[in-house]
């Protein structure tokens, strides 16, 4: 038995593919089924010749799905993901990670994948030259940036007799990325959660414009996090390449005057409103209706405010628990109070901004949330995936009381 049984029995679909750590998948079934956990299996056709459906049958005590074509009366691939609270591939192939992250579905696997509205938890397993290759470390960012988690490969002894990574992570490290997601499961459901994310643009002319050096990444994780809690999400999103998750709802925007009224279509009645969006406080006064030439020379550009939207919104708050974001670069705690205060939040994240390897566009973050008279919690330094967990705790904790 794991030692993170949990009391009540989970509904879980297991995928297995076709690679040597095929085996690993009948030790973990067996540890999920002798905790109380209902299991369906899910084989590929290759999975098969590295074990028996035989063998899952008798641990789970179920059929055992192996063809798209076997139960054409309940259209197999939808009923079982309908059943299911979380799907975990173990081991996922190269190959099918790379189907995945093409939306290819051409067997019950790959099939159900695509039907899912539930968690993703992809554990990877393969020899290290493939799982390093460029298209496989392309294929595991994709199905990451929608939303899968991925339980990352070991390092250790492979297959092949040689050392590296792409070892099937432990069967605990697995179950405990299982146990999170079914544990974070419920806490946001029913609610409606409002995100706002990336940067804005003002135009110059018809070909620039001011903006800054946000991707939205902090809002994308911090909206993902909220949906995989099972909260129903609107992301207003600023210009971006980045993919926002499946399953939020993307009002996609330019300028801070468009973000304003998306904001305002949707934040009433949201029960948590989180403003990531850096947006800008200045735009030109005048926007030139053609591209202005070299020798032209617009020596000044002149500036006006934008609309101020937490500003707005904490004036006009009913309800909503209003989170705001603070990029500083000095006096950190002080300039964020002096904010919350102003802008009458419930809360605020702050993000410093003035070292180079934290805050806007790259990886790690560090954040401290701040709350009412003196209420602080340091979420630490991170990644943004990280914080954004961190983050939810922090609300529900302050929203708790
Ligand atoms: C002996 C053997 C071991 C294999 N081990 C792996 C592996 O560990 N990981 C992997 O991604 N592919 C592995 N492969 C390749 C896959 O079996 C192959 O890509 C297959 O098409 C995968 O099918 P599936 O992804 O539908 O399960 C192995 C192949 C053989 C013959």
């Amino acid at each position: 038995m794991s030692d993170g049984a949990l009391p009540h029995a989970h509904r879980i679909l297991v995928g297995v593919c076709g690679g040597i750590a095929a085996y690993k998948a009948a030790g973990l079934v067996s540890t999920l089924v002798q905790r109380g956990d209902v299991v369906d299996v899910v084989m590929t056709e290759s999975a098969q010749r590295f074990v028996a459906p035989l063998t899952f049958a008798a641990l789970t005590g179920r059929r055992v799905h192996t063809s798209l074509w076997d139960d054409p009366e309940t259209i197999g691939h939808i009923s079982l993901v309908r059943a299911a609270q979380i799907f975990a591939i173990v081991p996922a192939t190269a190959n099918v990670i790379a189907k995945l992250a093409g939306g290819i579905a051409d067997d019950l696997l790959t099939n159900a994948v695509l039907a899912a509205r539930i968690p993703l938890v992809v554990a990877p397993a393969m020899n290290m030259a493939m799982y390093e290759h460029p298209a496989t470390v392309e294929n595991v960012r994709r199905l990451r940036e929608r939303g899968a988690l991925i339980v990352e490969p070991a390092s250790g002894y492979l297959a092949e007799g040689e050392y590296g990574v792409g070892r099937l992570a432990d069967e605990d490290a697995i179950i405990a990325q299982i146990d999170a997601v079914l544990r974070h499961g419920r806490e946001l459901r029913g609610q409606r959660i409002v995100v706002t994310a990336g940067p804005t643009r003002e135009a110059v002319d018809p070909v620039r414009f001011l903006s800054n050096a946000s991707t939205g990444t902090m809002g994308i994780e911090i909206a993902r996090e909220a949906l995989s809690r099972g909260a129903e999400v609107d992301l207003v999103l600023g210009p971006t390449q980045l993919e926002p998750p499946h399953g939020v709802r993307v009002r996609r925007v330019t300028t801070a005057e468009q973000m304003r009224r998306a904001v305002m279509e949707v934040a009433d009645g949201a029960a948590v409103l989180v403003a990531t969006a850096a947006v800008a406080d200045f735009r030109p006064a005048v926007t030139f209706a053609q591209k202005v030439k070299k020798n032209e020379g617009a020596e000044a550009i002149a500036l006006e405010r934008t609309p101020d939207i937490l500003e707005e919104l904490g004036r006009q708050k009913n309800g909503t628990f209003l989170v705001g974001f603070a990029a500083e670069t000095e006096r950190l705690e002080e300039n964020a109070r002096l904010k919350l205060r102003a802008k009458r939040l419930d809360a605020i994240a702050v993000n410093d901004v003035s070292h180079e390897e934290r805050g806007f566009g790259v990886g790690p973050n560090e954040l401290t949330v701040l709350y009412g008279d003196d209420g602080r919690i340091p979420l630490g330094f991170g990644g943004k995936r990280e914080l954004a967990r961190g983050l939810w705790d922090a609300i529900e904790q302050i929203r708790r009381g």
